[in-house]
């Protein structure tokens, strides 16, 4: 009986564990692809490496001259605009993004925007801190995807870097090309040297925390601890207590676990819905499970 309802709970951990996969649609661009643009810069130097899985979002970029560095980002046509932000904290509120996009009549557009904080109001075009070499700016849309390309004049590009994708089918319009809020985002450390780009460290430290808290507390030690409830029962009363102890140590470090889900989720502003029904659903079951044996007193006396 209790076996049973832990693997449940196990069922559904598996479950949530897996709904945090997610899989990318063909791309008709890669690393291995060369790039076959019409840019004012040469690409056939580019490094290359992709920044964010869930939107398929590759980039492409190298030091030109000294204070010239040539950037490509290749994402989905989606029809919605597509950024780049440069930010010196990680935050989107006072960076300054390159923001493209592709009209229905197939003319692009590339914009600096300065987001001056979270209303729409305050992310003006035409404005930001970042020195965009003239005329070097494009996007092309081809194979279904659209290829963001500008030139930056600095000595060294700031490293926090995000990138946003559009609401599908809304695109910026004259005359004040206000941007719509994002789709989504996400926050980088890029390392120009090494071409490496990962999720911003805070967070991934956090996520790394609670995927290991709730692996070990649902995953590993639930099964235990209802494996001492089931099998060692000839060691009485000690099996009672081992099987309690390690069940209420895998609820706690699971509730530590959710909970740092919480604020994950907060902080990366992320779109998790199914994932975090599961959590949920595994949480109450968890609570059920480690109330089980009052209820099993209570119902005795
Ligand atoms: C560097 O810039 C020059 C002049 O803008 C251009 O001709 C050349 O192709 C660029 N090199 C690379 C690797 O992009
Ligand atoms: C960046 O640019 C914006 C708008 O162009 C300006 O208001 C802001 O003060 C600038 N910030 C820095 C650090 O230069
Ligand atoms: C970059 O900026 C410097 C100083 O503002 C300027 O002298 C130089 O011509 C610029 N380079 C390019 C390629 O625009
Ligand atoms: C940029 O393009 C405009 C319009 O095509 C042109 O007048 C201007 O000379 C160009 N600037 C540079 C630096 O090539």
């Amino acid at each position: 009986m209790e076996l049973s309802s832990i693997s449940i709970i196990f069922f559904f951990a598996t479950l949530q564990a897996l709904s945090v996969l997610q899989v990318n649609s063909q791309s008709t661009d890669s690393c291995n692809s060369n790039l076959n643009l019409d840019l004012p810069f040469d690409t056939s130097l580019l490094n290359c490496l992709p920044v964010w899985s869930r939107h398929d979002f590759i980039l492409r970029y190298v030091r030109n001259l000294s204070n010239v560095w040539n950037f490509v980002l290749s994402a989905p046509d989606t029809n919605s605009f597509v950024a780049m932000g440069f930010s010196t904290t990680g935050q989107m509120v006072g960076s300054s993004a390159v923001v493209g996009w592709v009209s229905a009549d197939g003319s692009g557009t590339v914009k600096q925007y300065f987001l001056g904080g979270q209303r729409p109001n305050l992310v003006v075009a035409d404005q930001g801190n970042l020195t965009i070499v003239e005329n070097s700016t494009s996007i092309t849309s081809r194979s279904s995807r659209v290829y963001l390309a500008f030139q930056l004049n600095t000595s060294q590009p700031l490293s926090r870097v995000l990138y946003s994708v559009g609401q599908i089918g809304v695109i910026p319009s004259a005359p004040g090309f206000a941007l719509a809020e994002h789709r989504d985002k996400v926050s980088t450390l890029l390392n120009y040297r090494t071409g490496t780009s990962a999720s911003d460290s805070q967070h991934s430290r956090l996520r790394k925390s609670h995927g290991i808290l709730n692996m070990l507390s649902w995953g590993i030690l639930m099964i235990i601890g209802a494996m001492a409830g089931r099998y060692f029962k000839q060691w009485d009363p000690m099996w009672f207590y081992s099987h309690a102890a390690i069940q209420s140590c895998a609820f706690l470090l699971g509730l530590a676990g959710i909970i740092s889900g919480f604020v994950l989720e907060d902080r990366l502003n992320a779109e998790v819905d199914t994932h975090k029904a599961l959590g949920i659903l595994i949480l109450v079951l968890g609570c059920l499970q480690v109330n089980s044996p009052a209820i099993h007193i209570y119902s005795i006396k």
